[in-house]
């Protein structure tokens, strides 16, 4: 019977060169205060109980995406999740989904960023922009890209995405939702060839609209609706 003071961080572990097949390993640790966050709590078991663990992390602050995690049933970042609001003395954390595990909750992220790298994350000028020179935009065109510029590549959407489970190279909703970023973005030219990446047998018709990516994005980004944007402008160009 756990303290009420006391929380158990039910852990997921896998040593790749060790182990035959990955196992939950418990820690009980103090819970004092009301703030612990659950990264916080894997720190606590790094320094005191079990420096061999293995995770990633960067700011704490919510920003660099770094430390996506299964944690409680849900892709969050563990900087920004209260223990307290879990409202569970237990906090079973996996590492994120459809990557190749190294160590622990730390993954290879090496096929994630492929897609990212496949949707050509930069502006491009097209054959209807000036390559040189600034190109201005008005406020309106851009609070266009207000929102989607926000994406922190924390991968939490990839992991929740069914259709990301079952087909390799299908480009999910994290190459979608920043595909879309340059579509709307008026300083990029290159529209026809960015939609001509999203609108084969790996693009967003294979989107079974599960709207798994909405729901867990830590800040709120809605690839869905971009995937309904590009189809939208694929059919009014393309087709
Ligand atoms: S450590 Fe940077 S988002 Fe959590």
């Amino acid at each position: 019977m756990m303290r009420k003071d006391t929380v158990c961080f039910n852990v997921f572990r896998f040593h790749p060169d060790n182990d035959k097949k990955p196992y939950f390993q418990k820690f009980e640790m103090p819970f004092t205060r009301k703030d612990l966050t659950v990264l916080e709590g894997l720190y606590y078991i790094q320094n005191r109980l079990d420096n061999s663990l293995a995770f990633r992390s960067s700011c704490r602050a919510g920003i660099c995406g770094s430390c996506a995690m299964h944690i409680n049933g849900k892709y969050r970042l563990a900087c920004n999740t209260l223990v307290s609001k879990l409202k569970s003395n237990t906090v079973t954390i996996r590492p994120l989904a459809h990557m190749p595990i190294l160590k622990d909750l730390f993954v290879d992220m090496k096929p994630f960023w492929e897609k990212y790298e496949h949707i050509k994350p930069y502006l491009m000028p097209g054959k209807s922009l000036p390559t040189t020179g600034e190109r201005i935009q008005s406020p309106g065109e851009r609070a266009k890209v207000d929102i989607l510029i926000d994406c922190i590549l924390c991968a939490c959407c990839h992991s929740s995405c069914p259709v990301t489970a079952s087909h390799e190279k299908y480009l999910g909703p994290m190459a979608f939702l920043n595909i879309d970023r340059f579509v709307s973005d008026t300083r990029d030219g290159a529209k026809a060839e960015r939609l001509a990446i999203v609108n084969d047998e790996h693009g967003v018709w294979r989107c079974h609209t599960v709207f798994n990516c909405q729901e867990v994005c830590p800040k709120d980004l809605d690839p869905s609706g971009s995937i309904a944007h590009l189809k939208m402008e694929i059919v009014k160009n393309i087709n």
